[in-house]
């Protein structure tokens, strides 16, 4: 595939089109002005996996809660993830905390202006970086994520799988960078590829780029990017226990810092993470649980089948409780996605 297809890339034509229906949106700055490396950075970790729609809500919480970096690095990360409960990938809130603190204890609170450095940061890989170096320091950075990918693999008319072809839009990324406003010009790419080129409609006639887009030509310009053979996702079966006492609180644990769900509140769980048996203190509770229903839920690389039980334990302890296990107040907002699903279907099932 020749990468002469993006010499008439008019980086111009995207960047009018920007003036004038750009979105605005909390994190952005228009250029001159830059956002400040802060908002990039919080506003990236929320957006890798999740929606534009869905972080703009949360991105406005935690920048009025922890207005400044020094103020997130300060905060107590299980604060940091109650407050994230809801957006998944867990993760990234830890590295999120984790890099706010390296930020301030190394670097006095000032993000680095190097892709080696921002490298070195937890939860920053080649798109994080580039988008910091590009959004908050006018950098000519790569800035290439899936929807760019999109628009490049359309205008160049390249019909290989997108793994294929990684280095050649790289290169065409680096080549169609306008001289100036570099801040503007992956995020007008971005909501060029929102509004108008989406994935499954092209809607060509709108596009600042069609003149001397390849796909545009095409019967169905949607046929690009061509897609993989997909991997049918395999499945995994759990149980999820939600144990009730007689006042209404629910048992619940914090999960450990690694692996799924990583430190956030749980119900007494086994089988889809992998785990084999629920800890022994329960074991003579279990036989008197009902189920209550099944839910299903995706994870990154698995789908959950899970049946729920229910179980009312008139005594307050539970014998051998180990410690981390408590009777939690409900607070479903500061909890995982799955754990709500599991307590409205309790609340459907039975009036709790
Ligand atoms: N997705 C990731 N970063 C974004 C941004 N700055 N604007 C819109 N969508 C995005």
């Amino acid at each position: 595939m020749e990468t002469e297809s993006f010499e008439r890339f008019d980086h111009q034509a995207v960047l009018r089109w920007y003036e004038k229906n750009g979105r605005t949106l909390p994190w952005r700055a228009k250029w001159p002005a830059l956002a400040p490396a802060y908002h990039v950075f919080l506003s990236e970790f929320m957006l890798q996996q999740t929606g534009v729609k869905t972080v703009i809500p949360y991105f406005n919480h935690f920048i009025s809660k922890w207005p400044t970096i020094f103020a997130l690095a300060e905060a107590e990360l299980d604060e940091v993830l109650a407050d994230w409960a809801g957006l998944g990938y867990y993760a990234r809130a830890r590295n999120m905390h984790k890099t706010a603190q390296i930020v301030v204890s190394e670097y006095n609170g000032e993000f680095p202006h190097t892709e080696a450095e921002l490298r070195r940061l937890p939860g920053i890989g080649p798109y994080t970086a580039g988008a910091i170096l590009c959004f908050a320091f006018d950098q000519s950075a790569i800035v290439l994520d899936g929807n760019i990918e999109r628009i490049l693999i359309r205008f160049g008319g390249i019909d290989k799988p997108v793994k294929q072809v990684k280095p050649i839009l790289q290169t065409a990324c680096a080549e169609i960078f306008p001289p100036k406003q570099h801040a503007d010009f992956p995020q007008a790419l971005m909501d060029i590829a929102s509004l108008i080129c989406q994935p499954k409609s092209a809607n060509c006639p709108l596009c600042p780029l069609q003149t001397h887009c390849k796909a545009s030509r095409l019967k169905r310009p949607e046929s690009l990017p061509v897609r993989a053979a997909r991997q049918a996702q395999p499945i995994r079966h759990g149980k999820i226990y939600m144990i009730s006492n007689s006042s209404g609180a629910l048992l619940m644990y914090k999960r450990p810092s690694k692996g799924l769900l990583g430190g956030m509140l749980s119900f007494p769980t086994t089988g889809w993470d992998k785990s084999e048996q629920l800890e022994p203190f329960l074991q003579p509770h279990i036989s008197h649980a009902t189920q209550i229903g099944r839910i299903s839920h995706v994870f990154t690389h698995f789908k959950a089948d899970i049946s729920v039980y229910h179980l009312q334990l008139e005594q307050l302890e539970v014998a051998g409780r180990p410690e981390g296990f408590h009777w939690a107040a409900c607070q479903p907002s500061d909890w995982p996605k799955l754990m709500q699903k599991s307590y409205h279907l309790l609340q459907h099932q039975t009036g709790l």
